[in-house]
């Protein structure tokens, strides 16, 4: 089977889909930007593109146009956080498979994928699997993640963007781990990250620690004193942060990360529960990089939200009814 070429600029985003789809036994490979991804196009064969539509420089479709020059047959499939009519007509017009709004449900993508490249592969898998984690050994289904396996022996992994009805998303990073195979050691995110055989798994060590340590502050300067954050800074002894409490709300970040707080953290539980529980895509991100926010959509927020507001029950910040506000305000004119 030819490899994946996945093509995506967010790192957050192309790393946690590179670690799923290579888990469910696919060759992949990745690419920030679009001349990066054309230029391992020249030097090998792939069986599918799975393509951002914004990218920096040469955009999503037209890597796939250039990519069909030397392979005429390749599929694609486009990947946004900005959909519209037009540019779904456009890939559509290109013969994408399938154009898919992020967030998407990765198993949809997976059947997308095994439709186009024909199932994996795959010998006789066990049934189980078993590995190490903090000194204790663990059997668990194929298929589970380290963050469930952990939580089957009652190791507390902290999260902020999980949640037990949605498909793992990978955006806060406070659950990564160490994992540690032979000599090699690297962090990996265990909401996503799936356990195999003889995986030694460290949930607490040094680089683990600093990792969040850092992660909190970030996630602080964006939103002081929210509770999540509170009891998160008190568990790892950030200095300062256990003792701000919340006092500091609407104040200002004390953190060493200049970042206006807006009180998102960019979890996108919101997000992926509209679009995956609620299937009404009633809000959703805009903007990239330190832009980025979450916005409900007025014209559909409008009709769909007044009864429901399931979602700000599940938002770790509490921004989601100032977002809503606008949505009212905007309707009462
Ligand atoms: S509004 Fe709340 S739930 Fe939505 S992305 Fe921001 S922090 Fe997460
Ligand atoms: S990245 Fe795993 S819980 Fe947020």
């Amino acid at each position: 089977m030819k490899p994946i070429l996945i093509v995506e600029d967010e790192a957050i985003m192309r790393e946690s889909l590179q670690d799923w789809l290579t888990d469910g036994g696919y060759e992949v490979e990745s690419a920030s930007q679009g001349d990066e991804a054309l230029k391992a196009i020249e030097e090998q064969d792939f069986g599918l593109l799975i393509l951002d539509l914004r990218l920096p420089g040469t955009d999503g479709l037209e890597v796939l146009r250039k990519a069909r020059e030397r392979q005429p047959k390749l599929n694609g499939i486009i990947i946004t956080a900005y959909p519209s009519v037009q540019t779904a007509v456009d890939a559509m017009k290109e013969g994408v498979i399938d154009y898919l709004p992020k967030p998407f449900d990765l198993n949809e993508l997976e059947k997308l994928i095994s439709q186009t490249l024909g199932p994996v592969q795959v010998e006789i898998r066990p049934k189980t699997v078993t590995c190490v984690i903090d000194d204790r050994e663990v059997e668990v289904p194929q298929g589970t993640t380290i963050l469930e396996a952990a939580r089957n022996i009652g190791i507390d992994i902290p999260t902020l963007c999980h949640h037990e009805k949605l498909a793992p998303y990978g955006a806060c990073r406070l659950c990564m781990v160490e994992i540690i195979r032979g000599q090699r050691s690297r962090l990996v995110t265990s909401c996503v990250y799936l356990v195999e055989d003889g995986l030694v798994v460290k949930t607490e060590s040094e680089p683990v620690v600093k990792i969040r340590k850092m992660l909190l502050e970030l996630m602080w300067a964006r939103a002081p004193g929210v509770q999540p954050l509170v009891n998160y800074g008190m568990r790892y002894g950030i200095s300062g942060l256990e003792t701000q409490g919340n006092s500091v709300l609407g104040g200002a970040s004390k953190t060493k990360f200049e970042v206006e707080p807006t009180f998102c953290i960019l979890c996108g539980l919101c997000v992926r529960y509209c679009a995956e529980v609620k299937g009404k895509n009633a809000i959703g991100f805009i903007g990239r990089g330190t832009e980025r926010e979450v916005v409900f959509f007025p014209e559909i927020a409008s009709k769909e939200c007044a009864n429901c507001k399931e979602c700000f029950a599940i938002c770790p910040t509490g921004a989601l009814p100032s977002h809503y506000a606008l949505v009212e305000t905007d309707a009462s004119k």
